[in-house]
């Protein structure tokens, strides 16, 4: 989106969110990537398709400053619950200030780690929703370990699907993060138990329903 469209946008959604407009300062105050955060647009596009589906149970792999994982916590059932995996624990301040100040602290659960360690021991658990936006040189894998605990008719999103547009570059650019990219959505495509969809909002989010 160009950044006029994208400030028309901006102003014709909700009001801006003083809390994720704090932590979205406070990123760029605190860390060096700021940059990796979804933002106002990609986020409040998450909160909504939580309470679309009426979501009880979500899964995040990357929660970075916690933006994406209040997001969808805002979206959550009543009763509802999200685990959030993050590999990075120097976050910890920061996300669970951000989580108090939201007011969606008793909602979410942290987990600290590589997530292709952590997750595994939730394989028994069940999701309604699942938000990939991890390592882009682990998409195949973090699928792959959470096809399984995601229900049928649930669904899987998938952020940054089109790589700075560099899956569309000729030749194709040799780094393993657009190289993984590609190679998750061949797979996504190819794969019969799903229907999905690309939708090319800011760097590009798969939709993947579960058949
Ligand atoms: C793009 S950022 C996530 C942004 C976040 N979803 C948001 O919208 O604010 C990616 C995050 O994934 C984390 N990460 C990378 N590899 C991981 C792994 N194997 N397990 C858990 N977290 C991982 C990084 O530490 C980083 O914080």
């Amino acid at each position: 989106m160009n950044s006029l469209i994208d400030q028309y946008v901006l102003q014709n959604i909700n009001p801006a969110d003083p809390v994720l407009d704090w932590l979205e300062h406070e990123t760029n105050i605190r860390t060096n990537h700021g940059r990796m955060l979804s933002g106002p647009t990609l986020g409040r596009l998450l909160t909504t398709f939580a309470q679309m589906i009426n979501a009880q149970r979500i899964l995040e792999i990357g929660t970075f400053t916690g933006y994406s994982a209040i997001c969808l916590a805002r979206g959550l059932s009543k009763t509802g619950h999200l685990d959030a995996f993050e590999k990075n624990d120097l976050l910890e301040p920061l996300i669970r200030e951000g989580f108090e100040r939201a007011g969606v602290s008793d909602k979410i659960s942290l987990h600290f780690g590589n997530a292709l360690e952590t997750l595994p021991k939730f394989s028994n658990y069940t999701y309604d929703l699942a938000y990939i936006d991890g390592n882009k040189r682990e998409y195949c894998r973090y699928y792959e370990l959470i096809f399984n605990m995601v229900r049928p008719g649930g669904y899987i999103l998938a952020d940054n699907v089109l790589w700075y547009e560099k899956v569309v570059m000729e030749p194709l650019p040799k780094d393993a993060q657009t190289q993984e990219i590609v190679r998750f959505n061949k797979m996504i495509r190819e794969d019969r138990r799903v229907e999905s969809y690309i939708l090319p909002l800011r760097d590009g989010l798969t939709i993947i329903r579960i058949l």
